[in-house]
């Protein structure tokens, strides 16, 4: 029952009709009876730094998510970042501190970590190829070197996006061997398609699936539909395949962890 002492928390959007996090969050406050609440919130595209002021003055607000096209925005408008959030300057996640200060994440590319050990798939020591350098290209890359990858190759079809990543990762992370690649996505352990590529059925691959090593394992982040042209392509060669929403599903818990919802080991 939502009482007085209820906390609040909410997902930011435009639109934000289509979002599911309100439906997870809300199941897991009633099994683990939690006196909290997750609504979704409307802020139109232009409308962020007065929603930001709106929010900031609702005290029992405790955190948020954020999704397009807020994201970029919202890391300007926290009071600080940490992790991915600090490396990408995007967040996902905000959590109001007891200060009142609001504080950033990025929790794509953890998610997308947590996906793969969920399934005993390793990122440490083990060597990684992305397709794709906008927003979860970016999160992938930072968050593989942070949890201890020991080689990433980006590809992209705007060459630059792709530079800077690789220069960014490899600063904030000496010990990941980062590269520029090309459609050949030979030599990797995993080999993962980070574009929007693969909503549509007639869609392309971003890379060259026969290049993939025959015991790699092809990954997607794409997530509707689930078995989208190249993972549909890459099972039928015969390789391991792993689903978009392993990325989207590892992140609920971390999403949960990072706002403080369970009393979890913060960020
Ligand atoms: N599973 C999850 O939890 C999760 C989380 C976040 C995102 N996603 C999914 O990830 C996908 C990408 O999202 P995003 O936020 O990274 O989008 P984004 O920032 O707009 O980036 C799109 C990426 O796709 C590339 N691309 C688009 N059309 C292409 C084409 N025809 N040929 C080659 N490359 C093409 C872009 O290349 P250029 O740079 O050259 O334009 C860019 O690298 C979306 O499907 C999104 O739903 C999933």
């Amino acid at each position: 029952m939502i009482t007085g002492t209820t906390d609040l928390y909410a997902i930011i959007g435009d639109p934000i009709a289509h979002v599911r996090t309100p439906m997870a969050f809300n199941d897991d406050f009633a099994c683990r009876k939690i006196d909290a609440v997750c609504v979704a919130v409307r802020i139109l595209r232009d409308d962020l730094p007065r929603g930001w002021a709106g929010l900031k003055s609702i005290v029992n607000l405790k955190g948020f998510i954020v999704t397009a096209p807020h994201k970029q925005e919202a890391a300007a408008l926290c009071d600080a970042l940490v992790e991915d959030g600090a490396y990408t300057r995007v967040v996902n996640a905000v959590r109001r501190e007891p200060d009142g200060r609001f504080v950033g994440t990025l929790l794509d590319g953890r998610g997308f970590v947590s996906g793969l050990k969920s399934h005993d798939h390793q990122v440490e020591g083990r060597s990684f190829y992305i397709a794709g350098a906008g927003g979860a290209g970016t999160a992938l890359a930072y968050a593989l070197a942070a949890s201890g990858a020991a080689a990433i190759t980006i590809h992209n079809r705007t060459r630059s996006k792709a530079q800077n990543i690789v220069a960014g990762v490899a600063k904030a992370f000496p010990a990941c061997t980062v590269a520029l690649g090309t459609a050949d996505a030979s030599g990797h352990d995993v080999a993962v398609n980070a574009t929007s590529l693969g909503l549509k059925p007639d869609d392309g691959h971003a890379f060259d699936l026969d290049s993939v090593d025959k015991t790699s394992l092809v990954a997607e982040v794409v997530m509707k539909p689930e078995m989208t042209p190249l993972l549909t392509a890459a099972r039928a060669l015969g390789y391991a395949v792993h689903l978009g929403t392993h990325m989207l599903n590892g992140q609920l818990e971390l999403m949960m962890e990072f706002l403080g919802v369970r009393g979890a080991q913060r960020l």
